[in-house]
């Protein structure tokens, strides 16, 4: 596979990028790639590059990933959910995977998966037939509800988990925040918003302590997440409270608003595309009958699981990652130097016709046949890749795969307007303002 290495990229000086990125970060992005698959820009203080190839995503993901941090944006995100999976570098990354990684093995998560059905069922009676329904909130309720029991357990009360549910959502909105020059200078200034913060804070953070010292006293029998982050062990030690916490929070905000998207994008998708849409109801109907999906059915529905895949590449919830170089990293003969910024983007990476044909089509087919085969492993990266791979990659393949089943058995969805959704891409990629669309039975 030739790599094409031609930086220095487009003429803009560092302030006019850093605007770009922060206004129209995919524009920024698609007006990039044509320089070739190492671009640099400059932003103030440091210099950016964008790897747009899989050798050179593989190069820093996995062959020299020591030589890489967080980026900036997760490094100010440390502030909300202190040192957690998702946030902390090195040897105390190493530690909490290891203790996590577990819970997300294929024989646990499988017990969720009555859960995610029970829950698309309950979001599916709030519907009425040709009435209108903002399906982004409605994924996102459902997700919502999902990552809550499974979390927390169905025995916490309605009143708590609506609590925990409330600041989790109001204190993560902060995150919308972080591209801004300013954040960390907002975050210190007692403004309206930020006290809101500090209780939505106390609240959440009264509400953890008192379900995991329910926990300690009972036991730690549960089966939901938070008992098994209190029962995890490395070396016979555990985790203090604080850690519990800041993990507890982190797998809420990681878990839940990623796959809300992601189902958002595949029923826009399937409206989109009425041939797609017939074989994934035709799938169903063979498998399922009238009956509600289980986790045994998953390996009868290919096609289902495809869609999935097909609207993970072409809407990539999280379009782009970066990251901090610690050491100096070659690619391609490139050298980049400690202190640099690195991007990679799934958004471009996903859209390549290098290695995608017809790129912007939505062929669910293109996951079944030989051709995928052929195409380089990490040009694909939804969920990352390497020793910061998504741990909930399989619960999130899973869930979206059982919400999809599960609601397309007895719905479908028409685009409320003609017109595209707007793309907002902030952490993830939203389509701005939410999504409009029309339930029937079908
Ligand atoms: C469709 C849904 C999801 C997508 C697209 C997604 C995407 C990603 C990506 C791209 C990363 C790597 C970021 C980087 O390397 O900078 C990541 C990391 C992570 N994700 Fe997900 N994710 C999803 C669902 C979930 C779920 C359901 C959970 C937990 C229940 C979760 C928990 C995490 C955690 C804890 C990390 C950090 C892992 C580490 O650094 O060791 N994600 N996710």
């Amino acid at each position: 596979m030739a790599i094409d290495v031609r930086p220095p990229g487009p003429k803009l000086s560092p302030l006019a990028a850093l605007r770009a990125f922060r206004q129209e970060p995919l524009a920024l992005l698609e007006r990039l790639a044509p320089y070739g698959d190492v671009v640099r820009i400059r932003v103030p203080r440091a210099d950016a590059y964008l790897l747009n190839h899989p050798d050179l995503v593989h190069g820093a993901l996995v062959g020299d990933h020591r030589a890489f941090h967080k980026g900036p944006t997760i490094q100010a995100a440390k502030m909300l959910l202190g040192s957690s999976l998702l946030t902390s570098e090195e040897e105390i990354h190493h530690r909490q995977r290891r203790m996590i990684q577990p819970m997300f093995h294929h024989e646990r998560i499988a017990g969720y998966a009555d859960a995610m059905v029970r829950h698309a069922d309950r979001a599916a009676e709030r519907w009425t037939a040709g009435g209108r329904v903002d399906i982004q909130a409605e994924m996102s309720a459902l997700t919502l509800a999902v990552v809550g029991e499974t979390l927390f357990g169905t025995d916490v009360d309605e009143g708590r988990s609506a609590t925990v549910r409330r600041a989790m959502t109001d204190t993560l909105g902060m995150f919308d925040r972080v591209y801004s020059p300013l954040f960390r200078l907002l975050v210190r200034i007692p403004s309206p918003t930020m006290r809101r913060y500090h209780r939505l804070e106390a609240d959440l953070n009264r509400v953890i302590a008192e379900m995991i010292a329910e926990r300690r006293a009972s036991g730690l029998t549960g089966n939901d997440l938070l008992s098994l982050l209190l029962r995890a062990r490395e070396d016979g030690t555990g985790m203090a409270d604080e850690e519990v916490r800041d993990e507890a929070l982190t797998l809420f905000l990681a878990g839940h608003e990623t796959t809300a998207i992601a189902l958002t994008w595949t029923w826009w998708l399937l409206a989109r595309n009425p041939g797609a849409e017939e074989r994934l109801h035709a799938e169903l109907d063979a498998v399922l009958g009238e009956r509600a999906p289980t986790v045994a059915d998953l390996p009868n529905l290919p096609y289902t699981r495809a869609v999935v895949s097909e609207s993970l590449r072409l809407r990539p919830p999280v379009w782009a990652m970066g990251r901090s170089s610690v050491a100096e990293h070659r690619a391609n003969g490139h050298t980049i130097a400690p202190g640099s910024i690195v991007v990679i983007a799934p958004w471009l990476l996903h859209h390549d016709e290098r290695w995608w044909p017809e790129p912007l089509a939505f062929r669910p087919e293109r996951w079944l046949d030989a051709e995928q085969d052929e195409r380089p492993r990490y040009a694909f990266i939804p969920f990352g890749g390497g020793p910061r791979v998504c741990i909930g990659e399989p619960f999130a393949r899973m869930e979206a795969a059982m919400i999809v089943a599960s609601i397309a058995r007895v719905w479908r969805f028409e685009a409320a307007s003609s017109h595209e959704p707007e793309l907002q891409a902030v952490i993830t990629l939203r389509p701005r303002g939410g999504l409009p669309m029309v339930p029937s039975r079908r």
